[in-house]
């Protein structure tokens, strides 16, 4: 018996024959890793610093391990396997690890700008339907996105912790609105091992602008998301692989009118995304 399969089998103890299976198959490829590339002695113990350095970076309001996956494309590879069977509903992407649960819940049409902006009001609104179109009334939708600055609250002291952030509930027909100004893109953290590994291998370390969604209601799988913009010069190249074709949107530009301004108290010239997010029910769960 090879020494990989003694070290399999000395896990052969395991109960659960799913753990066993995750566990016995990650060191059968970590063992066919080492034979592949033969590491150095000096190559391993770099390797196990790194680990080490990338640990203590980790804490309640950091996570690093969940960034390495995401630019190493783990994230992706997974949210993929899980969610790309159904082709009708909207795609998923990366939750990344600005998301702040809580959040005030806002009324239909109204504004995340907690802080001062000075972009132009953008209004983001559309349906929530399921996979045949049908209206879903009170489904449950978190937004967040970068101030002007490439931030995020919780990450910039200087915001206030709500600002570019609420939840908004999906009306009778399905309608959700509110109220915001366009995202940009920005840099991960990079201040950490994965900002050296990127560096290193001399990788951009942006996202392009989006905004991010978490779609939650009675019946239907939840749903993690953004609308990314049309144009942006890194749609191509996201640090974390997370674009996708469908989940790319154009604004238009809109002048003020009497609906405008009774709708949404909008009465300067304003911004203008429309998109419809399509759930599926949650019978059809996989796992
Ligand atoms: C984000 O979009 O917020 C994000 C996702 C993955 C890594 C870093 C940031
Ligand atoms: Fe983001």
């Amino acid at each position: 018996m090879n020494l990989t399969e003694q070290v399999i089998r000395s896990f052969q103890n395991i109960e659960n024959e799913r753990h066993r299976f995750l566990i016995t198959t990650f060191i059968k490829k970590l063992h066919e890793y080492v034979r592949e590339t033969e590491p150095s002695e000096q190559e391993w113990e770099q390797a196990i610093r790194f680990l080490t350095e990338t640990g203590k970076l980790c804490h309640e309001q950091r996570q690093e391990y969940i960034l390495l996956s995401d630019v190493l494309g783990v994230s992706m590879l997974i949210d993929q396997i899980l969610h790309e069977k159904n082709e009708v509903q909207t795609p998923s992407t990366v939750f990344g690890p600005f998301f702040i649960d809580n959040m005030p819940i806002r009324p239909f049409g109204s504004s995340i700008i907690s802080d001062d902006a000075a972009a132009p009001p953008l209004l983001v609104r559309g349906k929530i339907t399921d996979i045949e179109g049908n209206p879903v009334a009170g489904a449950r939708i978190d937004v967040w996105q970068t101030a002007e600055n490439g931030m995020y609250s919780g990450q910039d002291p200087h915001q206030s912790t709500d600002n570019l952030r609420g939840v908004f509930l999906s009306q009778e027909d399905g309608s959700y609105a509110f109220q915001t100004i366009l995202p940009v893109s920005y840099p991960i953290p990079d201040d950490g091992t994965v900002g050296k590994l990127m560096a290193y291998a001399k990788r951009s370390v942006w996202r392009p602008a989006h905004i991010h969604f978490k779609i939650e209601a009675d019946g239907f799988q939840g749903l993690v998301t953004h609308l990314f913009l049309e144009g942006d010069e890194y749609l191509q190249n996201d640090a974390v692989f997370g674009v996708k074709d469908r989940l790319i949107v154009r604004y238009s530009e809109e002048k003020a009118d009497d609906t405008s301004r009774e709708r949404y108290g909008l009465n300067t010239d304003y911004r203008l995304i429309e998109y419809d997010f399509i759930l599926t029910g949650d019978e059809s769960r996989e796992r």
